[in-house]
C-alpha cells in the first residue's frame, strides 16, 4: 500500500534470509516470471521507508527495508547473516517460530535496529559477546536455548536499551558485573536460567529499572540493602532461588513497588518494618521461607495490598486480627503457619476478602470459624484442610455462604454429615470433604448445584446409594456451564497429606472435572445415566459395596480419563462399548465378581493385568485365555443350535 520500490540490495539480503529458511513464506516472491511482485516492499511482514517521511535530500533512501516482522509463522531454519545487510532495519521480529542455530555476531551490527525480538524460537549456542546496536531499545530472546555466560559487555554498545529479556534459556554462571553498564534499562528479565552466585552490586546502579525478574535461578547470598537504590522498581520477583539472611528494610525507598515475590528462598528473621508499612505494595508473596516473629501488617499504611501469601514460614503468635482494615485485601494464604488459634471475630467485617487458605495451620473450632466467615460477603474460596482435628462439622441450618465457589475441608477427621447449609451456596464449583469421618448418605441436592464440577467425598463413611441426581450435574453434562473467568492466582494444594510438594493448582479451572466417592460404604448399583456426564474426566468409585452390572452406557462419558470401579461387588461382563472411551488412560475393575471376555481395543491393550485381577470369571489377554467353554452360552461366535 506504500507503493514503494524496494531497494535492490535489500531485496538480495531478503533472498539470503529466505534461503536460510526451511519453510517458505507465503507472499514472498522474487522470481521475475511469477505473477507475484518482486517488490519486497509489498511482501507480508515488510515495511519500507518512504521518501515522504525523509525530506527531499533522502529520496534515494526510499524503498529501504525498515521492518521485518514475521512472528508466529511456523518458520524454521536458520537466521542468515545476509540480514546484517539490511542496514536500515529498525525492527526485526521473528518471535514464536522454530528458527534455530546460533546468532552470528555480524547480525548485531545493525546501527539503526531498535527492536530485536527473537523470543520463543530454538536459537542456541553462546550469546554473541559483541553487540553493536546503538539504536536498540528492545532485546528479547526469551525462551530459546542459549547457554554459557551472559556476556559481560552486553550493554557496552547499547546506550538506548530499555528492555532486555534473556529469560527461559540456559544461561549459567553469575550475573556479570557489566550489567551495571545497562544504565538505561527499565525491564531486566533473567528468570528461569541456571544463574548462580549473588547479585552483583553494580546491578543496583540501574536506577531506571521498573521490572527486575530473577525468579527460578540458583542465586544465593544475602539481598543487599542497596536494593533500596532501585527507586523506580514496580515489580521485583526473586522467587525460587537460594537467597538467605534477612529481607533488607528498604521498602520505604521502593515507593513504587507494587509486586514483590520472594517465595521459595531461605530468608529468615522477621518481616522488615518498611515492608509491613508499604503504601505501594499490592501483591506480596513470602511463601516458603523460614521467616519468624509475629505477623504484623499496618493496614493504615498498606492501602494497596490486595494479595498476601505468607504460607509455609515459621511465624509465631496469633492470626493478625486487624487484617480486615486492609480495605483492598482480597486473597490471603496462611497455609502451614502454626497459629494454634481460632479465626478472629473481627474477620466478620472482612468485606474485601475473596480467597482464604488456612490449610494445615492448626486452626481450631470449625463451628466458630464458619460462623464468622459466613459474614464475608465476597468470600469465594475457602481452604481449611488439615485443621480442627476430630471436631464436628456444624449442621446449623442458618449458615450461609452465598458466593462460595470453592470449599476444601479435607483431612480433618471431621465427624458429622454433608451439611444441608451447603445447598445455600448455588455457585459452588468445587467441593472437597475427603479424608474425614463424615457419615450418613450423600444428599441428593448436590445434583442441583449447577456449577459443581469437582466433588471429592472419598475416604469417609458414607452409606446408601449414590444419588441419581449426580448423573445430571449440569456442568458435567454440557460445556455451557464451564467454569468462567480465571480469578487471580491462588495456590490450592491438591495433596492432602502434610508433606506437601504435591500437585498445585492456581486456578479452580485447572482442576479436572471429577467425582470421587471412593473408600466409603456405598451400595446399590451404578446408574446407567452416568453416561450423560460427557464432561467428566475422573470417576472413582473404588472400595465401596456397589453391586449389579457395569452399565454399557458409561461409554457416553466421552471425556473420561480415569475410571476406577475396583474393590466392589460388580458382576456381569465388562461392556465392550467401553473401548470407545478413547481418552481413558487409567482403568480398573479389579476385585469384583466380573466374568466373560475382557474387551479388546487400542485403549484396553495398554492397561496392566492388575486392572482386571481379583475377578474369577474374566478371561482374555489380561487374564487366563478365553476357551470356548469360558464364554457365555449365548456368545455370538459358536452357535450350537439353529
Ligand atoms: C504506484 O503509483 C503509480 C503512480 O504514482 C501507479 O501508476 C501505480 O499503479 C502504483 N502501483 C501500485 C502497485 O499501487
Ligand atoms: C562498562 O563501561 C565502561 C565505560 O564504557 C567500560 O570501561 C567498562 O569496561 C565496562 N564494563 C564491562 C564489565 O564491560
Ligand atoms: C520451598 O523452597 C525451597 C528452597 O527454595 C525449594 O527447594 C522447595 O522446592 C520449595 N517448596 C515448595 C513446595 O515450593
Ligand atoms: C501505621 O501507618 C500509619 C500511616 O502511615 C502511621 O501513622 C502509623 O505510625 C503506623 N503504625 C505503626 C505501628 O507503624
Ligand atoms: C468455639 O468458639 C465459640 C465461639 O467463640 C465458643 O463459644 C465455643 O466454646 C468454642 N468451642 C470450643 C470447643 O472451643
Ligand atoms: C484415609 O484418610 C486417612 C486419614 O484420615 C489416611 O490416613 C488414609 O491413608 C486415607 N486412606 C486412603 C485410602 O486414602
Amino acid at each position: 500500500s506504500q507503493n514503494l520500490t524496494c531497494n535492490s540490495n535489500d531485496l538480495k539480503a531478503l533472498e539470503g534470509f529466505m534461503r536460510g529458511l526451511e519453510s517458505s513464506i507465503d507472499g514472498w516472491k522474487w522470481n521475475e516470471s511469477s505473477s507475484f511482485s518482486s517488490n519486497c516492499c509489498d511482501w507480508v511482514g515488510i515495511s519500507c521507508k518512504s521518501s515522504v517521511s525523509l525530506g527531499l535530500d533522502d529520496v534515494n533512501e526510499s524503498g529501504r527495508v525498515v521492518e521485518l516482522e514475521l512472528g508466529r509463522r511456523k518458520l524454521s531454519g536458520k537466521l542468515s547473516e545476509s540480514v546484517a545487510k539490511l542496514d536500515q532495519l529498525k525492527v526485526l521480529n521473528l518471535t514464536h517460530n522454530s528458527l534455530s542455530g546460533s546468532i552470528a555476531a555480524s547480525l548485531l551490527n545493525l546501527s539503526n535496529l531498535e527492536v530485536l525480538d527473537l523470543s520463543s524460537n530454538d536459537f542456541s549456542g553462546l550469546f554473541p559477546s559483541l553487540i553493536n546496536l546503538p539504536s536498540l531499545r528492545v532485546l528479547n530472546v526469551y525462551e530459546n536455548s542459549f547457554h554459557g555466560l551472559i556476556p559481560a559487555s552486553l550493554c557496552n554498545n547499547l546506550p538506548r536499551i530499555r528492555e532486555i529479556d534473556l529469560a527461559m534459556n540456559y544461561f549459567d554462571g553469575s550475573i556479570p558485573v557489566g550489567i551495571g553498564n545497562c544504565s538505561s534499562v527499565e525491564y531486566l528479565g533473567l528468570a528461569s536460567n541456571n544463574l548462580s552466585g549473588s547479585i552483583p552490586q553494580e546491578l543496583f546502579q540501574l536506577s531506571n529499572l521498573s521490572v527486575l525478574a530473577l525468579q527460578n535461578n540458583r542465586l544465593s547470598g544475602a539481598l543487599s540493602s542497596k536494593l533500596g537504590k532501585l527507586s523506580n522498581l514496580g515489580r521485583l520477583d526473586i522467587s525460587s532461588n537460594k537467597f538467605s539472611g534477612k529481607i533488607p528494610d528498604v521498602f520505604l525507598e521502593l515507593n513504587k513497588l507494587w509486586y514483590f515475590s520472594a517465595q521459595s528462598n531461605l530468608f529468615n528473621g522477621e518481616m522488615p518494618r518498611s515492608l509491613s508499612n508499604s503504601r505501594s505494595i499490592s501483591l506480596l508473596s513470602l511463601r516458603n521461607n523460614t521467616l519468624s516473629g509475629q505477623i504484623y501488617l499496618n493496614c493504615s499504611a498498606m492501602t494497596n495490598l490486595t494479595s498476601l501469601d505468607l504460607a509455609s514460614n515459621s511465624f509465631s503468635g496469633s492470626i493478625p486480627s486487624n487484617l480486615p482494615n486492609c480495605l483492598r485485601l482480597k486473597t490471603i494464604n496462611f497455609a502451614k503457619i502454626k497459629f494454634i488459634a481460632q479465626i478472629p471475630e473481627s474477620f466478620k467485617n472482612f468485606q474485601s476478602l475473596t480467597s482464604l487458605s488456612f490449610s494445615n495451620s492448626s486452626i481450631q473450632n470449625i463451628s466458630s470459624a464458619l460462623e464468622i466467615l459466613q459474614h464475608c460477603q465476597n468470600l469465594k474460596t475457602l481452604v481449611l484442610t488439615l485443621n480442627f482435628q476430630k471436631e464436628e462439622l456444624p449442621s446449623v441450618p442458618s449458615l450461609q455462604f452465598k458466593n462460595l465457589k470453592v470449599l476444601i475441608i479435607a483431612s480433618c477427621q471431621l465427624r458429622g454429615t454433608v451439611p444441608q447449609w451447603l445447598s445455600n451456596s448455588p455457585s459452588l464449583q468445587l467441593l472437597d470433604l475427603s479424608w474425614n469421618q463424615l457419615s450418613g448418605t450423600i444428599p441428593p441436592w448436590l445434583g442441583s448445584l449447577n456449577s459443581l464440577f469437582y466433588l471429592d467425598l472419598s475416604n469417609n463413611t458414607f452409606i446408601g446409594e449414590i444419588p441419581h441426581s449426580l448423573t445430571s450435574l449440569q456442568s458435567l453434562v454440557s460445556k455451557e456451564n464451564a467454569v468462567e473467568e480465571p480469578s487471580p492466582d491462588f495456590p490450592f494444594f491438591k495433596k492432602k497429606n502434610t508433606n506437601a510438594g504435591g500437585l498445585q493448582y492456581n486456578q479452580p479451572s485447572s482442576f479436572p472435572p471429577m467425582i470421587d466417592l471412593s473408600y466409603n460404604s456405598l451400595n446399590g448399583s451404578i446408574w446407567p445415566e452416568f453416561g450423560d456426564l460427557r464432561q467428566l474426566h475422573v470417576l472413582n468409585l473404588k472400595n465401596n459395596n456397589l453391586s449389579g452390572n457395569i452399565p454399557a452406557n458409561l461409554s457416553g462419558m466421552t471425556s473420561l480419563e480415569v475410571l476406577d470401579l475396583s474393590h466392589n461387588n460388580l458382576s456381569g461382563n465388562i461392556p465392550p462399548s467401553l473401548v470407545k472411551l478413547s481418552f481413558l488412560s487409567t482403568f480398573s475393575v479389579a476385585y469384583n465378581k466380573l466374568s466373560g471376555p475382557i474387551p479388546t481395543g487400542v485403549q484396553f491393550q495398554t492397561f496392566p493385568n492388575s486392572s482386571f485381577e481379583g475377578n474369577q470369571g474374566l478371561c482374555g489377554e489380561h487374564a487366563s485365555p478365553c476357551h470356548i467353554t469360558d464364554q457365555s452360552p449365548h456368545g455370538s461366535h459358536h452357535h450350537h443350535h439353529h
